[in-house]
């Protein structure tokens, strides 16, 4: 059977995919956020993780403002980037799941979430660069075929774009759906979830800029044990606290959600700013009640 093995969240500012096209890693302003992938690496090599599902927002590339799915999910046997305007390089295709796509999403319609299925879909900078902050190297156009990106990719697309968004709460249940549609899927894969985005930030109006440092620590804080807590926040009070761009932290919830066993915090990398967003990465693990039993 599937197995889930843990998650992983990451801001995606495009200016990420500049700094690592100009080998930036270890300058000043960027070293702090890039050495918090370090740990990020050394789990990878350690769990061997085949499968990333992936809960991101598109901002335009795939969908638009004149059809924009709350929710839509991949089923592509691969997924393609590109230029999206921000001057990095287009990053290589992905290799999908399509029918561990279809299995997810039969279990989230039969949950209920009628989502949009999509079997052609391009990816964004919020999938292509966690992918590059996690497999450094992996997303090079002339990368060697012979190094193929380490896994295939389940994308989960969430509107945090067009109001009304989906709630809190909606994106945790979502995520719970998925990760049980993972475990009944009866092949024998190591599956991570990935949650991009996030955390405080506002790139727009008169608040541009905004960072909100407690409410992120709340929100780290809260999301590993208690996920409950954060959904007593509407939308609105979502974007007063954390910026209007702060709500890409449904795709956190929705990650959290598929972790569906005994779950712990790893890892954490806060970082202040990275180009006027609050930067986070995250490690949890995810542990079945048996395995915590047997340790
Ligand atoms: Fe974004």
């Amino acid at each position: 059977m599937a197995r889930i093995i843990g998650g992983v969240a990451s801001t995606h500012v495009p200016s990420i995919g500049k700094a690592i096209a100009e080998n930036k890693q270890n300058d000043p302003y960027w070293r702090p956020f890039f050495r918090g992938f370090d740990y990020v690496h050394d789990w990878l090599a350690r769990e061997k993780p085949n499968i990333a599902v992936v809960f991101y927002n598109d901002h335009g590339l795939n969908f638009f403002l004149d059809k924009l799915p709350t929710f839509a999910v991949g089923a592509a046997d691969q997924y393609r980037n590109e230029d999206e305007g921000w001057g990095i390089p287009v990053s290589r295709a992905i290799a999908g799941h399509p029918a561990l796509s279809w299995h997810i999403i039969n279990g989230l319609v039969a949950d209920e979430f009628d989502v949009t299925m999509c079997q052609d879909m391009l990816i964004d900078h919020a999938v292509t660069i966690p992918m590059a902050l996690m497999w450094p190297g992996a997303a090079a156009a002339k990368a060697s075929p012979a190094k193929p990106w380490p896994v295939r990719i389940v994308p989960v697309e969430i509107n945090t774009v067009q109001h009304p968004l989906p709630s809190l709460a909606r994106c945790l249940k979502l995520g719970r759906s998925v990760g049980r549609a993972i475990e009944s899927y009866p092949e024998n894969l190591r599956v991570m979830i990935v949650g991009t985005g996030g955390l405080s930030h506002q790139l727009d109006g008169k608040r541009a800029g905004f960072i909100n440092k407690e409410f992120d620590r709340f929100c780290l804080d809260h999301v590993v044990g208690e996920p409950e807590v954060l959904t007593r926040y509407s939308i609105h009070d979502w974007v007063e606290q954390s910026g209007a761009q702060g709500v890409e932290f449904l795709n956190w919830m929705a990650m959290r959600g598929a972790l569906t066993g005994q779950v712990s915090e790893l890892h954490r990398n806060y970082h202040i700013p990275i180009s006027n967003t609050a930067a986070a990465t995250v490690v949890y693990e995810n542990r079945k009640e048996a395995e915590r039993k047997a340790a």
